[in-house]
């Protein structure tokens, strides 16, 4: 599936959920979030629909998210549902692990390749803080649960925040001296209003190169396709990986090769889409597969060209992170 920029879109982000587990303060207001109906959540079937078109579009990799996609009942069998569709695609999810420990033998069964794991701190305290809620050491044994069964090559996503967490940069890189996990830090993005945090508490990529410095030497490693969105590093002798994803100051728009769909059944091209493309209303008239195959491949073709964070037109969407799931 191409888009109207000469990109190829190949990886679906597949919102199963929107609802959560946790409530981080850089995806949710204190407020506490509207959630959608029931109703207007797809089912499973209408899930795998869609999967089996975008998979006849070209689509190679499906990354399931949430909010915490594994909040959602059925997930294991949609799963495996979905990898039963075809060998070819890669199929991933993105966790907060609060539930991974108990779910991960199964998951991985089912067909799941790998998982990424959403972790900010490594203080009980300061979980409670970011996420306001408990539960650090509940992560922590879901991610040595998903290594133990394969979940691999086992990612952590960590966002920096400035006067949050941003001293604890150098003890997430450290536990790539031990562990063969690559560790990621991404630059907190502005998605929505009425977060607790504000685009002067992002933490910039060159200020995170900075503190893994101080850590140890870091040798620059080749990316992971062209579309991965980290730039890659590893400390000499180490099993594990350093990744920076610089979301915001120098981002990768002209290299993505991503699409969205929420939980609702809306595609977004693009995570800072204002617009979104309607897929549930065709799927309840009982739209053809060519008819479904049609809007996907048009709404490729509705992705702009890169965002615009930080400049004058940047307008923020109505969607929380929790409801487009990264
Ligand atoms: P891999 O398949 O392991 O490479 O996963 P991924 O990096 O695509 O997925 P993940 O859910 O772990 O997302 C990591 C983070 O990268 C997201 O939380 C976002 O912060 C950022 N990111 C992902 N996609 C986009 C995108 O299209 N635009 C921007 N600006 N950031 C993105
Ligand atoms: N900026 C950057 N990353 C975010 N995530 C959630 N909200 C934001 C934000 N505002 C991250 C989570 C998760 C991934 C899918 O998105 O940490 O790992
Ligand atoms: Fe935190 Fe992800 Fe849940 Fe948002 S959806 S509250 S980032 S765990």
């Amino acid at each position: 599936m191409q888009d109207n920029y000469g990109r190829t879109i190949e990886y679906l982000r597949l919102s199963v959920t929107d609802r959560c587990n946790l409530r981080c303060r850089y995806c949710m207001p204190a407020s506490g979030v509207e959630t959608i109906d029931h109703a207007d959540i797809l089912s499973y079937e209408e899930m795998l629909r869609v999967v089996a078109v975008a998979i006849r579009c070209g689509v190679k990799k499906i990354r399931v998210t949430g909010g915490e996609p594994l909040v959602r009942k059925g997930i294991v069998e949609f799963i495996r549902d979905m990898s039963d569709l075809s060998k070819k695609i890669e199929i991933t999810l993105t966790t907060n692990g609060i539930l991974l420990a108990d779910m991960a033998a199964d998951l991985r069964k089912a067909g799941l390749s790998r998982v990424n794991v959403s972790l900010d701190t490594l203080r009980e305290d300061r979980f409670l803080e970011i996420t306001r809620r408990a539960g650090l050491q509940k992560v922590i044994d879901g991610l040595h649960a998903a290594e133990a069964v394969g979940l691999t090559p086992l990612k952590i996503n960590m966002v920096p925040i400035r006067g949050v967490n941003d001293d604890e940069i150098a003890d997430f890189a450290r536990l790539t001296l031990d562990q063969p996990w690559e560790v990621r830090f991404i630059e907190f993005m502005p998605v929505s209003d009425g977060l607790d945090y504000t685009p002067d508490n992002m933490f910039p990529a060159a200020d995170i190169i900075k503190a893994l410095e101080n850590v140890g030497k870091l040798v620059s490693e080749l990316r992971q396709g062209p579309a991965g969105p980290a730039r890659m590093f590893h400390f000499p002798d180490s099993p594990g990986h350093i990744g920076v994803i610089p979301a915001v100051s120098e981002h990768f728009c002209g290299e993505c090769n991503r699409m969205r769909i929420t939980a609702d059944g809306r595609i977004r091209p693009c995570l800072f889409s204002t617009e979104e493309i309607d897929l549930r209303g065709a799927l309840r008239r009982n739209a053809s597969d060519a008819e479904l195959e049609a809007i996907l491949r048009n709404a490729a073709c509705a992705k702009p060209e890169r965002h615009h964070i930080g400049e004058k037109d940047f307008r923020q969407g109505k969607r929380r992170m929790h409801g487009i799931g990264g």
